[in-house]
């Protein structure tokens, strides 16, 4: 079978970076264009060394105004690029698959009261799937447009999820997620916050209060039918180049034990390829942890529940570039067109 052949736009930042490395090695898919204005003509592994002699490595970036037809173009731009780009990519592939928060929210509103503005495109908003497998894998399969997701939205979704499924968050009381994020989350491009005698060492408040993640937390609940609950969300950089560590904070209805909880997380992740449930009472791994998820697309969950059996602390840990990002799209494309589901994501990880 003739592999799909996919263009990656924004292919010399770090979510690019990821797509070229996972798609090397994708049975059915391979990138055939690279694009960049910057490093344009320039070999895409003189950007990242990790793809030298390999076939994504050997591409020449081209530039976007230069790229041919392809079926499948990611899309990993900044902010507010792929809104004013949609017509032009949507008319150069079949399939697209947006990494930024342009297509995320379904409804204009949220949008415009997260994003401080009108959306660009609205008319788009509903031809795009929101690309978290796990949530949307029956609206993903056949779709022609999938959005990204929020790298800490994806934390806080997957370790939220279980107990929104189940019906059993006291939804009077707040639900609190803080992330702390590793310095790729903010992408390639050197900022005076990314200096390194600035970075190195950061505990770093960057966003205390109103992340704009929370917008995909809310549309999750939504979407599974689920009261609203007061939500709050926050985000700490820390010493750590990849990798989410979701903590959430909820409350129950009525008081529970480790049992119900283990119920509602194998009732909502049983099956799931990427989802792994993380609770030992022995080890240095006993929660999950972004270290060893480095390069994988898995999502480790876990939770813990306070002596009475109120307050719950719900946890997910991902690699903001994998499962934040690169890998869930593939995971979409694989879902979109048939493919099995873990094709091309099969890597673990690393230990130590
Ligand atoms: N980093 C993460 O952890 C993460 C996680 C989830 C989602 N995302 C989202 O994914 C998107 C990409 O993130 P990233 O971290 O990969 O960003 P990045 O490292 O800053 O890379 C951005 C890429 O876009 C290209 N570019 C910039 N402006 C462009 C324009 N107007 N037209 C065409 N190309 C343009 C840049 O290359 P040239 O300037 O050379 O063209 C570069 O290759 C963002 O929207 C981000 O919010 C990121």
């Amino acid at each position: 079978m003739t592999k799909l052949s996919c263009t990656i736009v924004g292919g010399t930042g770090y979510t690019g970076g990821e797509l070229l490395r996972i798609l090397n090695t994708h049975p059915d898919a391979c990138v055939t264009q690279v694009t960049s204005r910057s490093r344009m003509g320039e070999y895409a592994h003189t950007v990242h060394p990790n793809l030298r002699s390999t076939p994504a490595g050997n591409l020449q970036f081209v530039r976007p105004d230069d790229v041919a037809r392809s079926d499948v173009a990611f899309l990993c731009l900044p902010h507010g690029e792929a809104s004013t780009q949609i017509e032009r990519w949507a008319g150069l592939a079949d399939t697209v698959i947006d990494l930024s928060a342009d297509f995320r929210l379904r409804d204009h509103a949220a949008y415009s009261r997260w994003y401080g503005s009108a959306h660009p495109a609205p008319q788009w908003l509903d031809k795009f799937v929101y690309g978290l497998p796990e949530l949307t894998r029956q609206q993903l399969k056949g779709a022609r447009y999938a959005s990204g997701v929020g790298c800490n939205a994806t934390a806080t979704n997957l370790a939220l999820m279980p107990l929104v499924k189940a019906g059993l968050l006291d939804t009077r009381m707040p639900i609190i997620s803080d992330a702390k994020v590793g310095s790729s989350e903010a992408g390639a491009e050197a900022t005076d916050a990314s200096h390194h005698p600035e970075r190195s060492g950061a505990v770093r408040s960057y966003a205390p209060a109103g992340h704009r993640h929370a917008a995909e937390v809310e549309q999750m609940i939504g979407m599974l039918g689920g009261a609203a609950a007061p939500l709050h969300m926050s985000a700490t950089s820390i010493e750590m180049v990849r990798g989410v560590l979701a903590t959430v904070h909820c409350f129950v209805k009525e008081p529970v034990q480790d049992k119900a909880l283990w119920k509602a997380f194998r009732d909502c992740y049983q099956g799931e390829p990427f989802v792994r449930i993380v609770k030992s009472s022995t080890g240095i791994y006993r929660a999950p942890e972004p270290k060893i998820l480095s390069g994988s697309n898995y999502a480790d969950v876990g939770f813990a529940v306070s002596n009475d059996g109120r307050k719950v602390t719900l946890l997910c840990a991902i690699d903001n570039l994998v499962k934040g990002a690169a890998g869930s799209a593939v995971q979409c494309l694989n879902v979109m067109h048939g493919f099995d589901e873990r094709a091309g994501l099969e890597f673990t990880g690393l230990h130590p």
